[in-house]
Order: structure tokens, then sequence, then C-alpha cells
């Protein structure tokens, strides 16, 4: 394969297979570690980029303007370093300092808001508005604002809906972290365009309220919508059959696990949504297609969920994770 340009290595990740112990159901894994930056956001980056440029909302030598926890931040950095884009990261404290240092290696720059709160919640609503309020006050820029922003969900429609298909053809159920929205509903409408019948699962976790839930603070990254913020608006619930709640301990220990079993390094949500998936599929008999969609990689999290000090010091390490996993796969 050659290439000319970074973001034609875009898509088209490799499917990982895993085997149940206790029924026939094939499960495959969706590595989205392996696009360039590192996750499934660079597609919705370079699709919320691409779209404005086509209808003047982003104009030659703009600066964009966006909130993260990382990952879209990364996937923006690389697509506004290859087109002549100035861009600018609103991140909060929670972000890894992994996640940061990629947004400056790409060139760039980071405002980081919320150092002082203890609070997941109040630095999300803090970082939205500082980039909001960052995008009025500056010249000719650009703020995608991914919650609320179709061409998030649209990215996914046409190219991972579509690589899972060809691939596989028929999918039975598909599982998939939610925060906005974007990766699990964009992949679900084209998934449901092949077949109506394929079921839709999301993972939050514990503490996130996008489903009614109580919300306390939680440390899985990028993941659901904590208590406060507003519901991003391109969830399409109509589009989902079931949602389920990962703890931090299940997430994490999962994501160990998987370095340890699978040599696969994959980050938090990731792991949340594999163990919940398992319990999920366990639980069925005969056989099947199973898809989990994996937003990240491992290297983004190795100074925290890879490190024993910063597991035990907030009590997350659990060993009977592992021997949960051992009798489902
Ligand atoms: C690590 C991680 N997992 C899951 C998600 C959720 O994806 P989406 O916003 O498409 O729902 C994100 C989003 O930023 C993320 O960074």
């Amino acid at each position: 394969m050659i290439v000319n340009k970074v973001t034609d290595l875009i898509g088209n990740t490799p499917l990982f297979e895993i085997k149940m112990k206790n029924n026939n159901w094939k499960v495959y894994l969706k590595l989205e570690k392996f696009n360039p930056g590192g996750s499934m956001k660079d597609r919705m980056a370079l699709n919320m980029i691409e779209q404005a440029e086509k209808d003047g909302r982003l104009k030659p030598n703009g600066t964009i303007i966006e909130s993260s926890s990382g990952n879209t931040a990364i996937g923006l950095a690389i697509a506004s370093a290859i087109k002549g884009y100035k861009f600018i990261a609103v991140v909060d404290h929670h972000a890894s300092k992994e996640k940061i240092d990629m947004i400056k290696a790409y060139g760039g720059e980071t405002v980081v808001v919320g150092d002082d709160y203890k609070a997941n919640e109040v630095a999300v609503i803090e970082r939205e508005k500082m980039a909001k309020k960052m995008s009025e006050e500056i010249e000719n820029s650009f703020f995608p604002h991914q919650a609320d922003n179709l061409d998030n969900p649209l990215a996914y429609t046409d190219t991972l809906a579509k690589e899972l298909v060809n691939e596989l053809k028929t999918i039975d159920t598909f599982y998939a972290a939610i925060g906005t929205g974007g990766s699990s509903c964009g992949t679900a409408l084209g998934l449901k365009k092949y077949n109506q019948n394929t079921l839709i699962n999301v993972i939050e976790p514990e503490g996130s309220i996008l489903f009614g839930g109580k919300g306390k603070p939680y440390f899985q990254s990028g993941t659901g919508n904590p208590i406060n913020a507003p519901i991003p608006k391109i969830i399409d619930y109509s589009l989902i059959n079931n949602n389920f709640y990962a703890k931090d301990d299940e997430a994490f220990n999962t994501c160990r696990y998987f370095a340890k079993r699978y040599g696969l390094l994959i980050g938090g949500s990731a792991g949340g949504v594999i163990y919940k998936a398992l319990e999920d599929i366990n639980k069925k008999s005969g056989s099947g297609i199973a898809v989990i969609l994996l937003c990240d990689g491992g290297e983004k999290y190795l100074n925290n969920i890879f490190n024993d000090e910063w597991m035990k010091k907030n009590k997350l390490i659990n060993k009977d994770i592992a021997e949960q996993l051992e009798k489902w796969i």
C-alpha cells in the first residue's frame, strides 16, 4: 500500500477474532487504534473539516477550535496539520498527558480548563464554554462542536459500517461505547441499512447520565456523559436497542488482561465495552456474529490504567475481573 497523505490511512482497520467458551458465537474486535491518530475519531475529525470546507463554515487559513477529551482533538490536529489550519484543543484536567503531548506534536495548541475542579462534570461544561467563547473571539475560526454536529455520526455510516458488512456480511449484534453517540449511532445507521435486525448495544460508564442513570464521577475517559453536561443532540435513541453500564474496575482490569493474554493494548472505554459485551454474548446460545468497536489503544493510558501505583491509589485493582473473563473466553 502506497499513500501520499496520512489521511488516506484512515479507516479499513483490522478485526481481531476471539472465541467464546460457552457457545459458538464469533466475536470480532474492530481495532480503531490502527488509525493514524490512534482512534476512530480520525474518521469524524476529517469529515467535520471537509464538510465545513465544502459549505464555507471553514475558510482558508482558519483556526479550528474544539472541546475534546483528547481523541477528537488528535484527529483534528492531524487533519489541520496537513490542510494548513491552526488548531486549538480545549481539554480538561482528565485528558491524559499522552493525549495532550500528541496534540502538541502535530502542531496543535492546547488550553486546559478546570485544573482546580475535582468533579468530572464541571470540567466538561467549562471546556465547552471556553471553546464557544474562543470561537466567538478569534476571527476566521470554526468550532465543529462534535456533540451537535451530524458530520460526526455520518463519518461512520459510509466507512466503518461498510467495512464491517464487506468483511462479515451478517452482523447479529454490535457493541460500542457511547459519548457523543457519533460512532455508535453513525455505525448503527449504516448497519441497519443492510440488516434491520442488527442489535445495537451501547455501553456507558457507571456514573454517566445518557440513559437516565444517577450521575457520579468516573475515570473512563472520553466515554459517557457526566452529570449536568447537556445530552449530545446527535444521539439517535431510536437506533439503540440496549444499554449497559461499565464500572471503572471492570473496564480497566479488562484492558490489563487483554494486554497480558492477547498482547493487545486497548484503551479504557474499549475495556468497558469488551467486558459488558462478553457478559451479554456469554448468555446467548447457538451461534451468531458479534462486533465490538474499540475506540482506541492503551498507549494513551500508560500513566493511569497500566500504571500499578495509579490503579492501587484509586482502588481499582480487582482480580475477579480476569477470573470472570477466563470463564467467558
Ligand atoms: C476513548 C473514547 N471512547 C469512547 C468515545 C465515545 O465515542 P463517541 O463520541 O463517538 O460516542 C470517545 C469519544 O471521544 C473516546 O475518546
